[in-house]
């Protein structure tokens, strides 16, 4: 018999601990892990490397549907280069923050970025844990586990924080947070689950037990076949 592989999509706000979440669920379920915020974050570094206005969205689109997206798929170490270059770091900068949501918004650009994530999504053979904004409900509904991770909107600031350090001031780190939601929810409605969909609220979880939550839904799933 084939092995089994899962498909577990995460979606939810910045700072709601996706990222960590999605990683330490495929760590021990033994999956492939996909960003697919850096997607859209290695597609603005491009687009401001390039001198491209990101006002001029057939520019913007042309740009990034020619260009070779590699992610690793490596929860321990994810790591995303564009057109050969590494952007690990440098999608992390302030600049690709503040102007990822116009690239986001870009509807010829999601149709790009969503064709390929469903590609990797396929292509994997023992699964996936694929985190963003639209994974539950348009990357890959189909998924058996789907959850939609939510947090206070206090909680994902200090979050966010702590992730950043000194280096971001408290405006920046609230602007990144809550001006990013108002925007990104132009595109993706994440904010309230699909049917389906099983919201968990971290705000009063540490990480090890958000990641067990999730865990458990999974072998849930398993079990069910
Ligand atoms: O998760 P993140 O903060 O790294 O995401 C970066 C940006 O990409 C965010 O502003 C919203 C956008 N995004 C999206 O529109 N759809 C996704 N599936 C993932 C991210």
């Amino acid at each position: 018999p084939e092995a089994e592989r899962l498909v577990i999509a995460i979606d939810g706000p910045s700072g709601s601990g996706k990222s960590s979440t999605a990683r330490g669920v495929a760590k021990k379920l033994g999956l492939a892990y996909l960003d697919t915020g850096a997607m859209y974050r290695a597609a603005t570094r491009l687009v401001l490397d390039s001198g491209v206005d990101t006002g001029d969205a057939d520019a913007v689109a042309a740009l990034i549907e020619a260009a070779d997206i590699a992610s690793t798929l490596e929860p321990s170490d994810p790591a995303i280069a564009i057109n050969g270059t590494d952007v690990t770091e440098a999608i992390r900068e302030p600049a690709v923050s503040a102007a990822v949501s116009s690239v986001a918004t870009n509807l010829a650009v999601r149709a790009n970025l969503i064709a390929r994530q469903r590609a990797i999504i396929g292509g994997t053979r023992k699964g996936i844990v694929a985190e963003g904004r639209d994974i539950t409900t348009v990357v890959a509904p189909e998924a058996p586990v789907r959850v939609l991770l939510v947090a206070d909107p206090a909680a994902r600031v200090a979050r966010r924080q702590a992730e950043l350090g000194e280096k971001a001031t408290s405006a920046e780190v609230t602007d990144q947070v809550i001006r990013r939601d108002r925007d990104d929810s132009t595109v993706a409605a994440f904010t309230e689950a699909a049917d389906g969909v099983v919201v968990v609220d971290s705000t009063h979880l540490s990480l090890p037990e958000v990641i067990d939550v999730i865990v458990g839904l999974a072998r849930r799933v398993s079990v069910g076949h």
